[in-house]
């Protein structure tokens, strides 16, 4: 069977990881030096968000040179030993790519804007002419996914596209020299020992033939994603196909894993799972984010509905599903779902499904959504959304190993120095604080991520349901391992569920006696 279907891979945002040099940003050697906690956790493999040369527009999505390492965050060589240091530890390492967009900063982008309107240098970015009669107006009716318009006029009078940041120009993917370049991109670190790549706005690289209008409501309704004009075109699968076949192609490099169990896994925000579940397919990719799950409320038929979509769309006999609680872009669990309880039973829910599940960096450590004041705010939302959204920093600052005060261990620099600032009470956070603690929701996860590859689930992915459609609790079964969550407002007898057995995990206090509080989550096996 393959490695990533029943994965847990570990999100690094390496600016925020661990920062070995004491200049206050994250970086590789900092992560090398700490993989140990991952592999302690238990998980199978590490993805490492963008670690490229980038002037930071967009925490990094934003990239000068696609094949490089950022300056602040080490050199190739650093990448090369963290590989080796990951492979040795058992840990496969996945890489992003971002083939929607460049960084403004990219010589690409500075040879097209210098060349001029008609230029060849163009062609590989999305420039227009305005509507207007003076061409003053965009283009087209396109939003950014970051408030504002998807156009930008330079001062030559044309416009370009970005469905991001101005600072995130839109390559033109009908262009061959776009196709090329990422060919090369993808060899490079296949080259440097990677064992798969996950893809950045995986639903965005194709526009609909023209740039026609998207009309009102754009980003308003996720659910409705795949009919906007630029996004989930169907040239996008021809292209991931070629890119498995690619991947299945290159030749291998001592430590990583043989062809056929490289992974491409999709960011591709598309809801409705049946076009999510185009995205994995065997000749195509092999794991796309389940976003339904993250966006779910806290709410038991609400959860159920989404996981049935998904498991119903890509799950028995097929792909698996790829949940996930958390990422560098969400809201933190606790902060999200409202208090710690339901974030640790949520993880419980999450991992006992069948599939591959992602865990981010943090979130095994519960941290909470964190204040970031706004003369600190990094996030383009910020400006973009008229001061309305703080965005994501609160969810990327950097994490706390140690001690009572910033900066908990993450660098030798003073707390002021870091990129961004830690809150002053996460002193009961540290992995230090939790390590050992069989309290701690550290020790869960990893109690949670051992019991799951003890008993994993059948190879068909397949779950069988024991609570009704609409009650306030879930209740299912994934090989041995059956997992009840309480969502309901009322303490839940176990007897009243039809399932006696053994207690092996909970989300909440340990002197559980068959009596489920509420938000709270355990984990049993039942002799049949
Ligand atoms: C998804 C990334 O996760 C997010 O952080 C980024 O802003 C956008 N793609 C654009 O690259």
């Amino acid at each position: 069977m393959n490695w990533w279907r029943d994965a847990v891979c570990y999100e690094i945002y390496p600016w925020s990881f661990a920062d070995s040099d004491g200049d206050g940003t994250g970086d590789l050697r900092g992560i090398a030096d700490r993989l140990h906690h991952v592999r302690r956790l238990g998980a199978d493999a590490v993805w490492i968000t963008p670690f490229y040369p980038s002037p930071l527009a967009d925490g990094g999505y934003d990239i000068a040179d696609h094949t490089a390492v950022a300056p602040e965050l080490g050199t190739i060589g650093d990448f090369d030993a963290l590989t080796a240091r990951a492979h040795g530890l058992g840990l496969k390492v996945v890489v992003d790519v971002v083939p929607n967009h460049t960084s403004d900063a990219h010589p690409w982008f500075r040879a097209a804007l210098a060349a001029g309107p008609g230029s060849t240098a163009r062609e590989r970015y999305l420039f227009r002419p305005g509507r207007g009669r003076l061409g003053e107006l965009p283009p087209n009716d396109w939003q950014s996914a970051f408030g504002g318009p998807a156009w930008t006029r330079v001062s030559d009078g044309e416009w370009y596209l970005h469905l991001h940041a101005p600072e995130q120009p839109d390559l033109d993917w009908s262009h061959p020299a776009v196709h090329t370049e990422f060919e090369r991109i993808l060899r490079f670190w296949l080259d440097h020992g990677v064992d798969g790549f996950r893809i950045d706005v995986a639903h965005a690289l194709y526009k609909a033939e023209g740039l026609p209008d998207a009309g009102p409501g754009q980003h308003e309704d996720p659910a409705r994603n795949h009919l906007m004009p630029y996004y989930d075109q169907e040239e996008l699968h021809p292209l991931y196909r070629r890119w498995r076949t690619l991947l299945d192609e290159h030749p291998g490099v001592p430590g990583a894993v043989s062809p056929e169990d490289r992974l491409l896994v999709a960011e591709a925000a598309v809801f409705a799972p049946d076009r999510l579940a185009r995205y994995v397919r065997p000749d195509e990719m092999q794991q796309a984010f389940d976003f339904a799950f993250l966006e779910a409320p806290w709410d038991a038929p609400a959860l159920r509905r989404v996981i049935e979509g998904s498991l119903a769309a890509t799950g028995p006999g097929r792909a698996p599903v790829t949940w996930v609680l958390s990422s560098h872009d969400a809201v933190r669990p606790p902060t999200r779902y409202g208090s710690p309880l339901r974030a640790r039973s949520a993880a419980l829910l999450m991992l006992a499904l069948p599939g591959a599940a992602y865990v981010y960096q943090g979130e095994e450590l519960g941290l909470p959504q964190a204040w970031v004041p706004d003369d600190r705010i990094r996030d383009p939302l910020w400006p973009r959304s008229g001061h309305r959204e703080r965005g994501r920093d609160g969810a990327r600052v950097p994490l706390p190993w140690s001690g009572t005060a910033a900066p908990y261990g993450f660098s030798t620099a003073a707390p002021r120095s870091c990129w961004l600032p830690q809150p002053e009470d996460w002193a009961a956070l540290t992995v230090a604080a939790q390590d050992g603690d069989p309290d701690s929701t550290l020790e869960m996860y990893r109690e949670a991520l051992r019991l799951r590859k003890a008993w994993p689930a059948p190879a068909d992915g397949s779950l069988l349901w024991h609570s009704p459609s609409e009650a306030p609790y879930l209740a299912f079964t994934r090989g041995r391992l059956t997992c009840v969550v309480n969502l309901g407002a009322r303490p839940l007898p176990l007897r009243d569920t039809g399932l006696l057995g053994r207690t092996v995990l909970t989300s909440g206090p340990r002197d559980f006696d068959d009596v489920l509080a509420p938000d709270t989550a355990a984990w049993l096996l039942v002799e049949s």
